[in-house]
């Protein structure tokens, strides 16, 4: 397929690797990025609102009455499920999703019937005039209430090493605890929206703010009982996805296309944000049980943790997601026997989804937990043991079998970062900070992130391309990755002009449409650019091989010595403006045009086994945070960070900077500020700005450090050996946790803090307080 890319190889690049600003960046400042709400609205356009039952909890529905519904002003029709000409629902696993609520209510927020009014504001304010009577059940609420139930959306599963049981009762100390981690809300800035047109014959052109077009229009083919080759669904961009749009996009999409198909016209939907909140699924929270066994020099021995997943009600993508998380449960570190078991629960509460990171940074950052354990037990600096812990050339087997095999840079990260942050020197000043200070107690800590990169689901590891080349030497390019402002269009584009030779201003990037590239996968994982990269850079090879065959007949010269560069072709001694070549092949009838397609190499990975390689390659990076938290008021300061990410060799260093800080702040917001509150009867209490609380610019560390690694380039043949970068930075946050930690563990050497994440200002107070009584619970 395509030939290794060698960095040292002197590639002529003129884009790739250059710190080039994000195509759309420009009309984002300006605002004049055309969002699903900022196309302009066919005439004849309705609106669309969902409608719930806002006082109902779980339970099955005794009456519906929407007569005031349509009755109200501007009201053109209500939908339920039965309005529904196909199959009612939009899971992207195994079922479970109802598009519209049948005959039950699985949670208080679920949508039961769907408004159509002239205008948004009338569908609002008629869907507030349904009625529905629900009979109330006790509703299933925490991972606590549902372990007690004993109910889960998805088998168990697990990972298991050596031998725990043995390896527990023989290691010298052993430390165990529960330990809560908390979800989190998407918040992109964009909420779900999407944009109906119907066509003939049964044809629907959505405009969906969607990390997945394909299965969008897969999920609209089955709702509207027409084929998936009747639907088109399109993308320009979202303003953020972050794992949100990668399966809950299909719901709105379809509420806009039953309305389409009903009304004969264009319909829209966009969430109001409450109801984004309340409806949508976020990450999952987790209960972790954890028991390790360890000597006095801190290595590990055992393992054996338990990971309890609040999934909602029903299992979304939760089988990958719970995966990931057993998958980064080891964090860095090798744990010689290991059980790592999961549960999926239900919960009668929103279907909790994807999240930048996919579960992965929760179970990082039990594993960092566990290190504090164990170096706050010993009187250890929690570094000292992490180090310890480091796969390496002997020990560099994870609990699902797969080596790590790039080891080195994990330590060659760690290190560097150790000195460049000065880290011993400000343990000491830490310490004597601490010493002098009763109230105002710094932390300090430095974490490691290692995160697989590949779909865990082996079919989702393929793309595809579409590049034409015009005869005015312009190039069109399509893909099947999606843009929610991480930059992979910038970075595809770059790649293109300069396989093809072109400045950059030839290249006219095109938004995502399941008509150009079909049966592709979501633009998730931190794949985007891994794949739709190199399917962009196969189908601009083959257009340039073709050029290439064509010019050395024409020109008589060796193919070797023909090269593209500037917008010109170099024949020899000759050179040729591209587009003369173009057109001159286009009437000897050389095809211009291209669809590449790449699957990557290597993933093995079988899940009913637990055996093979589920990553292609790990991406590496630590960070070092230093805080200063009140013991007061709880209030915390992150008052420096310092970051050393790996990216391989970057395509773009702007962009993928842009990335790590951005990821460390959305990872930082998790753990500190950000807490979802469901009451007892599973009514989500946080579901606006006012209660919930992202991180804003104020939050942004004072001191902030960020740098890429100096690497010679992944050891995998990624595009131009790059690394993925969307969603490792978002575990260096665990840094932060780990500093509010060490800041609290001074209150009482030997003893670990009770805190769990998120660490707010309350949790703060209460791991304090727990810290400052007397006798320490047990
Ligand atoms: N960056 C921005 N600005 N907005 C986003 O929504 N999503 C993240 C990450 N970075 C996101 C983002 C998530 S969850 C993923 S999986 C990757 O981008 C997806 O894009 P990529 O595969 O092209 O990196
Ligand atoms: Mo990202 S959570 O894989 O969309």
């Amino acid at each position: 397929m395509t030939a290794p890319l060698d960095p040292h190889a002197g590639a002529d690049l003129r884009h790739v690797r250059k710190s080039l600003p994000h195509d759309s960046a420009g009309k984002h400042v300006t605002g004049t990025a055309v969002y699903i709400d900022d196309i302009l609205e066919p005439i004849g356009t309705l609106h669309v609102v969902p409608g719930w039952a806002r006082e109902a909890v779980r339970g099955r529905i005794r009456s519906m009455d929407f007569d005031p519904v349509r009755a109200a002003p501007g009201v053109v029709a209500v939908l339920t499920a039965e309005d529904i000409p196909g199959h009612n629902d939009c899971s992207p696993s195994i079922g479970g999703d109802p598009v519209l609520a049948d005959g039950e209510i699985l949670f208080h927020g679920q949508v039961v019937f769907a408004v159509i009014a002239e205008t948004r504001a009338a569908a609002r304010k008629a869907a507030r005039l349904a009625r529905i009577e629900v009979e109330p059940q006790t509703p299933i609420v925490s991972v606590e209430d549902a372990i007690a139930a004993d109910i889960t959306v998805l088998p168990d599963y697990q990972f298991r090493r050596g031998s725990p049981e043995t390896g527990m009762a023989t290691a010298e100390r052993c430390l165990s605890g529960v330990f809560h981690i908390g979800g989190q809300e998407h918040f992109y800035l964009e909420g779900q929206a999407a944009l109906a047109v119907p066509g003939e014959d049964g044809a629907m052109l959505v405009h969906s703010s969607t990390q997945h077009p394909s299965e969008v229009q897969h999920i609209l083919g089955k709702v509207l009982a027409v084929p998936d080759a009747a639907v088109t669904v399109e993308v320009r961009r979202m303003g953020g996805g972050f794992g949100g749009k990668e399966s809950q996009a299909n719901q709105w999409a379809a509420l806009a296309a039953l309305a389409a198909r009903a009304t004969k016209r264009p319909c829209k939907i966009r969430l109001d944000r409450d109801d984004d909140m309340i409806m949508t699924g976020k990450r999952h929270d987790f209960r972790v049980e954890w028991s390790v066994g360890h000597n006095e020099t801190g290595r590990i021995r055992v393992v054996d943790m338990d990971l309890f997943a609040r999934c909602g009600y029903s299992a979304d993508l939760s089988l990958g997601v719970v995966d990931r998380t057993m998958f980064h449960a080891d964090s860095s570190y090798f744990y010689p026997d290991a059980a790592i078991r999961s549960r999926r629960l239900r919960t009668d509460t929103c279907s909790n989804t994807a999240f930048r990171g996919f579960g992965g940074p929760q179970g990082m950052l039990a594993a960092e937990r566990m290190i504090d354990a164990i170096a706050i037990s010993l009187g250890l600096d929690p570094l000292e043991v992490r180090k310890r812990n480091f796969y390496d050339e002997a020990r560099n087997l994870t609990p699902y079998g797969m080596p790590v095999e790039e080891w080195r840079t994990l330590h060659a990260i760690v290190a560097q970062l150790e000195k460049d942050s000065t880290y011993w020197d400000r343990r000491e000043a830490v310490r004597g900070y601490n010493a002098r200070n009763h109230v105002l107690k710094k932390g300090l800590a430095l974490t490691p992130v290692k995160f697989g990169i590949s779909f865990t689901l082996k079919h989702l590891n393929q793309a595809g391309a579409l590049v034409h080349l015009y005869t005015d030497g312009s190039v069109q390019l399509n893909h099947g990755g999606t843009e929610m402002g991480q930059g992979l269009y910038q970075k595809v584009a770059q790649v293109v002009a300069d396989e093809l030779g072109v400045t950059l201003d030839k290249v006219h990037i095109t938004a995502t449409n399941t008509s150009k590239v079909p049966n592709t996968g979501p633009t998730a994982a931190s794949s985007g650019t891994d794949l739709n990269a190199m399917a962009a850079l196969n189908a601009a090879r083959t257009i340039k091989d073709r050029l290439i065959a064509f010019a050395a007949e024409r020109y008589q010269c060796d193919p070797k010595q023909i090269a593209f560069h500037d917008n010109r072709v170099r024949v020899g001694s000759r050179e040729v403006p591209l587009a003369e070549v173009a057109r001159a092949a286009h009437l000897a009838r050389i095809h211009l045009s291209d669809a590449g397609f790449y699957a990557s190499p290597k993933i093995t990975w079988d899940r009913d086994s637990a055996s093979g390689r589920p990553f292609l390659y790990f991406a590496y990076g630590a960070a070092c945070a230093e805080v200063t938290v009140d013991t007061m008021t709880g209030e915390m300061v992150v008052d420096r960070v310092d970051i050393l990410h790996d990216v391989g060799k970057s395509l773009n260093p702007a962009i993928d900077i842009g990335q790590i800080e951005g990821g460390f702040v959305q990872g930082m917001g998790w753990l500190t500020t950000e807490e979802l509150v469901w009451d007892e009867h599973g009514r989500l209490r946080t579901h606006a700005p006012s209660t919930y609380k992202i991180p804003t610019a104020s939050d942004v560390p004072e001191d902030f450090r960020v740098a890429l690694y100096d690497s010679p380039g992944n050891p995998e043949e990624t595009i131009y050996r790059s690394k993925a970068v969307g969603e490792p930075p978002v575990m260096l946050a665990n840094a932060v946790f780990c500093a509010i930690t060490d800041a609290l563990a001074s209150l009482r050497p030997g003893r670990l803090p009770p805190l769990d994440a998120p660490a707010t200002p309350e949790a703060i107070m209460r791991a304090v307080h727990a810290m400052k009584a007397q006798e320490a619970p047990a």
